[in-house]
């Protein structure tokens, strides 16, 4: 076989130029809102104004010819949305869970006009009992309760640790909402042939929307093609929302027979679609006469919202990561998801673990404080060594270098110099304070449990066409994350050919296997190592002018099986690691906090392309970062209250500073190129790392993020301890 020579074999972690970057740059690509087909009709919802109600009658203004109302007495299928459960109506025609549920749709030439019907339209209802606001549901108990989950020692073996213990320390802790800013809004595009259903959009998972648009139609699932357009980033965000808009637009054009587009404006984004789960979490610390931590209880609850969505798998996640990077002798470890009426929430990058490494890394840092103990030094003493049991009773298998990578950083950070500044600053300054803060965390990487094995079955294959061509067939979309060129970079490397040379068009499930959703961080893992071993069978196979297929089936590597019913084994077969540093100072009067300097270093495995890398740190560290400081929503009687960009004011390039990050290579034996996940790992330390900083810039214990302004200055008010880790009365 003759393969184009290639100069020197570089290490795949050099950057090359990204597929798509020429197309992005240059503001050439189409994303959903610019694509005109022919007679396209736009689509509008009317949705439900009150939090939780029956809906009694519709009244409807004259509609004009040109103009339909598509509702749910015209879908074929069924009126639901699947995601875990059958519980998320496409158009609610009985009952109102909260406030924007889509209760029909009007559809015509122009938006002007269809915000004309809409204002028209009456809708009565008989209202409800509402449950308004994650506290209120805690209040309520039971029966709001949509999921639970627990795991470690029985509640009566807890309490005997409890009532063993020489301490106990006892905290709440509580994290807010977060909005995915993705630039592109949602958008879908239905096309209906006589024969098929075909949907355009911006989506993560192309297969999860063909299987919700083909129930909804009531077909077989061939008469339903998915073509994922230029997406403008997803976050989660795009995981299960784009299936709900896919199922409204492919109703209302198979009914019209004309295609239907739906793309939101910013503000309606905002206000219904999927948000990160608020949480409460509770913490009951036991600790011995050698001031050891020999049991830890942690209960988290999370704010469903009116639906379950998915739920169920982002409280796995929280809850197999309540320990953080730390290893506890006793644990019990309970959750739960509660129903309020308020927009259901879901996939967020991170998915469920920023609340609990906020939450665990705040705790572990109080009780340090508690116990006069330097919280570096007292945090580095529980962290988990390769070998140790996992939270559930699995293994880390592999060597981890946490601790590692914090010797390095307190080298490059000048540690005790820049504490010893601190503290001058702190000295001379009255308004202005410094401080520093460190988090530390890991990622699972891919799904949680058997869910590759059980449910995904992904599936790649690798074209080679008679001109020599190798093209990619998955599933797997570009948001952003770089997947076109990590994807490409790991075939072409295999088969020794040019990586312009391979072509990895956007996926149509017309055309690609499932290959499984965008999402959980693990498309380089999982998808890439199937298409490396496909690209090891073309090699062997290549042939000249010759077309050739390879296929590859995902095969499932455990150790120790995973039992979802007791969370006991192997929640992940790899983990990545990083740790966090943020430097800050802080506005006593105003209380706004400033980055000063950011530290972020990571062990992915080993990075494909070290740039793509650096952006996801750059963009994941920012996001996490303003999760813990700046990004601040609410819910207010069931509305949430900012829905413009600028009422949010996520960060801006005036509020990012330079991040220092370094890649520490730590190579996975079942990754491609010893690659583990590495996209949502970047966004969960920086919550932790800043909440850290702030509260020794200031010297005040706090118990929630985000720390804004308003609360920083109402914390400086607080007694020293007030609020966070005390010893409990029993
Ligand atoms: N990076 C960009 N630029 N845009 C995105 O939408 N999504 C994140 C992360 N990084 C995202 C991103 C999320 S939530 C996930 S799960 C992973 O990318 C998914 O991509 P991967 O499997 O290729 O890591
Ligand atoms: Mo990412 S939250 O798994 O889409």
């Amino acid at each position: 076989m003759k393969m184009q020579e290639i100069a020197h074999k570089r290490d795949i972690s050099e950057s090359v130029k990204r597929k798509d970057h020429d197309e992005k740059v240059a503001g050439r690509i189409e994303y959903v809102g610019d694509i005109q087909p022919e007679n396209v009709l736009v689509g509008k919802l009317l949705r439900s104004t009150l939090a939780h109600g029956r809906i009694k009658a519709i009244h409807l203004p004259p509609i004009p010819e040109e103009c339909r109302i598509i509702q749910a007495s015209d879908i074929p299928g069924k009126n639901v949305v699947t995601i875990l459960a059958d519980d998320q109506p496409i158009f609610a025609d009985q009952e109102v869970q909260y406030i924007g549920e889509p209760i029909l749709m009007v559809v015509g030439p122009t938006e002007e006009q269809l915000m004309q019907i809409l204002s028209q339209i009456k809708v009565d209802y008989e209202p409800l009992p509402s449950v308004l606001s994650l506290e209120a549901a805690i209040h309520i108990g039971a029966s709001c309760v949509m999921e639970s989950y627990s795991y470690g020692l029985s509640e009566k073996e807890m309490e005997n640790e409890i009532n063993n213990a020489s301490r106990v320390l006892k905290e709440q802790f509580e994290t807010g909402y977060q909005e995915h800013i993705y630039l592109e809004p949602q958008g879908m595009i239905g096309y209906w042939d006589g024969k098929t259903m075909l949907i355009d959009g911006s989506m993560q998972c192309p297969y999860y929307v063909k299987n919700a648009v083909a129930m909804a139609l009531g077909c077989q699932s061939d008469a339903v093609r998915i073509r994922q357009t230029p997406t403008g980033g997803g976050f989660g965000g795009k995981e299960d929302f784009p299936s709900m808009m896919a199922c409204q637009v492919a109703v209302a054009s198979k009914v019209i027979g004309t295609p239907v587009r739906m793309v939101f404006n910013r503000r309606e984004d905002m206000s219904v679609t999927t948000k990160r789960h608020p949480s409460h979490m509770t913490y009951r610390t036991c600790l011995n006469k050698a001031q050891e931590i020999e049991a830890m209880e942690i209960v988290i609850y999370l704010d469903g919202g009116a639906n379950l969505g998915l739920s169920s798998v982002v409280l796995q996640r929280a809850l197999i990561n309540a320990t953080g990077v730390y290893r506890y002798n006793k644990l019990r470890v309970k959750g739960y998801v509660m129903r309020t009426n308020t927009v259901p929430n879901g996939a967020f990058r991170g998915f469920g673990a920023p609340q609990s490494y906020s939450g665990i890394e705040a705790h572990m840092g109080h009780i340090a404080d508690y116990l006069d103990q330097d919280g570096l030094t007292f945090k580095r003493k529980y962290f988990v060594k390769q070998g140790d049991a996992t939270s559930t009773g699995g293994r880390y298998r592999d060597p981890i270098l946490i601790d590692t990578m914090l010797e390095q950083m307190l080298v490059d950070i000048d540690y005790k110099e820049l504490n010893k500044a601190n503290k001058r600053f702190n000295q001379q300054n009255k308004r202005y304070k410094r401080g520093l803060g460190f988090s530390f965390f890991a990622h699972g990487c891919g799904f949680t449990g058997s869910g590759e094995r059980d449910h995904i079955k992904a599936q790649v294959r690798l074209e080679k066409k008679a001109s020599d061509e190798v093209i990619i067939r998955i599933a797997n979309t570009e948001m952003g994350q770089g997947l076109l060129t990590t994807m490409s970079k790991i075939v072409g490397d295999v088969l020794e050919i040019p990586y312009d040379s391979i072509g990895y068009p956007n996926p149509d499930t017309e055309i690609v296997p499932d290959s499984g959703p965008t999402v959980a961080s693990r498309t380089t893992m999982i998808v890439g190592r199937l298409l490396e071993q496909a690209a090891i069978e073309l090699k062997q196979l290549w042939q000249e002018g010759k077309a050739i297929e390879v296929i590859k089936d995902y095969e499932h590597f455990e150790a120790i099986p995973w039992d979802e019913a007791t969370f006991h084994g192997d929640a992940y077969p790899a983990y990545s690691w990083g740790i966090n540093m943020a430097h800050v100072q802080v506005d006593t009067l105003t209380g706004v906090t400033e980055l000063l300097d950011v530290f972020g270093y990571y062990d992915i495995g080993k990075a494909i392309d070290e740039r793509i890398i650096r952006g996801q740190i750059e963009g994941g560290m920012t996001q996490g970062l303003a999760f813990g400081y700046m990004e601040r929503m609410t819910s207010r009687e069931g509305a949430i209250e900012q829905v413009t960009i600028s009422d949010y004011a996520p960060p801006t390039a005036v509020d990012v500073v330079p991040i220092h990050s370094k890649l520490f290579d730590n190579p996975y034996a079942n990754g491609p190129y010893g690659a583990k996940g590495a996209g949502e790992l970047m966004l969960v330390g920086g919550a932790p790392a800043v909440f850290a900083a702030i509260e020794s810039a200031i010297d005040k214990p706090f118990s929630c993020i985000p720390l804004t302004p308003e609360i920083i200055v109402a914390g400086m008010k607080t007694k020293e301890k007030e609020g966070t880790a005390h010893e409990s009365m029993h």
